[in-house]
């Protein structure tokens, strides 16, 4: 059997990997600003992580939401310690879209409502309702044309208050800090104006923290910089360093209905010893005052280098914008300067490394990076 060709990949392949360095099969060695996509959050093979893994792995493996599971309540109680939101109840299941699958489900069974709105450039994820949300038709099958969904104008607090004015909105969905839409940050003033107006018009409002959250922007969540309180935040990536598992954390006005959600896989005991793994580690290590420290200084020397038109995000997510295409120079960081980095569109280079990135690597890749840009 041949694996079905969907990605464009690069000819490289990771066979091991330690903090924020990834080796490949001939031994060369790479400075990770990718995190595999923003999910390498206390750093690649952490020993406490493995340890907590392997030793669970002995115990059970898996069983099913049949039956009682501890792990899941001491993951719960850590997770709402850690984000500030330990009055939030949580509902786990296996990745990103299915996180806000389920959120947008939960949106419509409170308010008995069936539009979503969402954000231009917004991503959300490849479900029925979340590439639904989703700006991008290229990732729309025929299949969910059903449900409708109206895209307002990223920081336009008057278009959102139109949109919602005729009390039709179940769920407005917006990302803590846009990932693929080139590592956009919404003004705190529009959040803030926008959870008011959800509360005013009974619109859920749903904060997809799957990739600027757990740490990444320098809080536990992106949105915590605009000091709101959304209805439902959704978690993946960074959650599990890896493990497969999401999560869905849900505001005490929500009532829980048996059978209403449900999941197989969800919650079982490996994604939730991954889970309080990362956890601890990123307590003891201190990780998010790390991504803040380490993050502030590489954002401000990147703004010192005039090639770059424009430097954007918080903490360990920044975005490099350049007036022109940066493909060149991304393969000659990776394939010469032995950098991984991530992209979106054409012109932007997306930085997302392991939340235990040292100083000495941030000037490493500093060096690397100006060598490339300098070319
Ligand atoms: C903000 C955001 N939401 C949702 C998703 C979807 O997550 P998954 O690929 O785990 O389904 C992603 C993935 O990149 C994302 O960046």
């Amino acid at each position: 059997m041949k694996l079905f060709d969907v990605y464009a990949r690069w000819q490289i392949e990771p066979v091991k990997a330690q903090g924020c360095r990834i080796y490949d099969r001939k031994g060369d060695e790479y400075l990770d600003f990718y995190g595999g996509h923003a999910v390498i959050s206390i750093g690649h093979s952490h020993p406490h992580y493995v340890e907590a893994l392997t030793n669970q792995l002995h115990k059970i493996g898996f069983y099913s939401n049949a039956v009682l599971n501890s792990l899941q309540d001491e993951y719960a109680q850590k997770l709402g310690e850690a984000s500030g939101y330990a009055d939030y109840a949580l509902f786990m299941v296996n990745s990103g879209a299915e996180a806000n699958e389920n959120a947008l489900k939960l949106a419509s069974f409170h308010n008995g409502r069936k539009k979503a709105a969402a954000f231009g450039s917004a991503f959300h994820g490849r479900t029925a309702a979340a590439v639904k949300v989703t700006d991008n038709p290229k990732y729309q099958a025929p299949i969910g044309e059903g449900m409708e969904v109206v895209f307002l104008p990223f920081n336009d607090i008057e278009a959102v208050r139109k949109a919602l004015a005729a009390e039709d909105v179940s769920s407005v969905i917006i990302e803590g800090i846009q990932g693929i839409g080139g590592i956009q940050v919404p003004k705190p003033e529009f959040l803030q104006q926008l959870s008011e107006i959800c509360a005013e018009t009974g619109t859920v409002l749903i904060l997809d923290e799957i990739q600027s959250g757990y740490g990444r922007s320098g809080k536990f969540f992106a949105h915590q910089y605009a000091g709101i309180r959304p209805d439902i935040i959704t978690i993946a990536k960074g959650m599990g360093n890896g493990f497969p598992v999401s999560g869905v954390l849900i505001s005490p006005k929500f009532k829980a209905v048996q059978g209403q959600l449900g999941t197989t896989f969800g919650g079982n005991h490996l994604a939730c010893t991954a889970a309080i793994a990362v956890l601890d580690v990123m307590n003891r290590e201190n990780l998010i005052e790390n991504a803040a420290q380490v993050g502030g200084f590489l954002i401000s020397e990147l703004r010192k280098l005039p090639q770059i038109k424009e430097v954007r995000g918080h903490g360990l997510i920044i975005g490099l914008e350049f007036s022109e295409p940066i493909k060149a120079m991304r393969d000659r960081l990776l394939f010469e300067q032995k950098v991984f980095t991530g992209a979106t569109g054409a012109n932007v280079f997306r930085l997302l490394p392991p939340l235990c990135l040292t100083m000495a690597e941030a000037e490493e890749f500093l060096r690397r990076f100006t060598l490339v840009i300098n070319d």
